[in-house]
């Protein structure tokens, strides 16, 4: 069967991007990246896509309309089904957002709607939240929104910094987006206003990043 092509918008270090690559190398898995772009020439991400031979273009347009319909044109020529943001630093353009609309996913590390936004590590540690974690969801125009497809909750302990919290999460991430990009892969997800519903229920592997549930 012809496999999801999923393009991978970065902007650095690319471990998400390295995640889907790893679940994409497995014959079964139901989605391949086809493209993956980034808006800076240094970022990390770009030479794991080169090491896995995937496609990849820096598109350095620093205007938000110039560089959305370069980005456009380049995953449309790649014949991109799916976008995913994979710490995409920079605001896309509304008509690109309204184009992808329910095509396009994000990863975000926090367990929104709580801490929306830059540092949302920082944010769970200074709210004092004893659980954070991270989610995906569809993009939706207003920054880090939009109906959530899977989420993965991890402890926040007293001894923690930022970085230790943001490691433990980073860890979750690598787990759950290539779960949820097997789910759109599988035709799972049915979006009915802010809420999405899987068929068949979530994976065990979902379940299993989140005990209680
Ligand atoms: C991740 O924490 C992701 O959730 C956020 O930016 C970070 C990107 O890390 N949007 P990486 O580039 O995937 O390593």
């Amino acid at each position: 069967m012809a496999r999801l092509r999923v393009g991978v918008l970065i902007s650095g270090r690319g471990s998400n991007l390295q995640a889907l690559i790893d679940a994409a190398a497995t014959p079964a898995y139901p989605a391949e990246i086809a493209l993956v772009i980034s808006n800076r020439l240094e970022a990390q991400g770009l030479q794991r896509a080169a090491q896995a031979a995937v496609p990849h273009e820096v598109i350095p347009e620093r205007d938000r309309a110039a560089f959305a319909a370069a980005a456009d044109a380049a995953l449309r020529r790649h014949r991109v089904e799916l976008i995913a943001l994979a710490g995409f630093m920079r605001l896309l353009d509304t008509g690109f957002v309204e184009a992808w609309q329910d095509r396009m996913v994000n990863i975000h590390p926090s367990l929104l709607p709580a801490f929306p936004g830059l540092h949302p590590q920082r944010q769970a540690l200074l709210a004092g939240a004893r659980f954070s974690g991270c989610t995906v969801h569809f993009v939706r125009p207003e920054m880090d929104t939009g109906p959530i497809i899977a989420q993965a909750v991890v402890p926040v302990h007293d001894d923690d910094d930022e970085e230790r919290l943001a490691a433990r999460i980073l860890a979750a991430e690598h787990q759950i987006y290539p779960l949820a990009v097997r789910l759109y892969a599988e035709g799972r997800l049915r979006i009915d206003g802010n809420r999405v519903t899987v068929a068949g229920g979530m994976t065990p592997d979902v379940a299993a990043l989140n005990p209680a549930a």
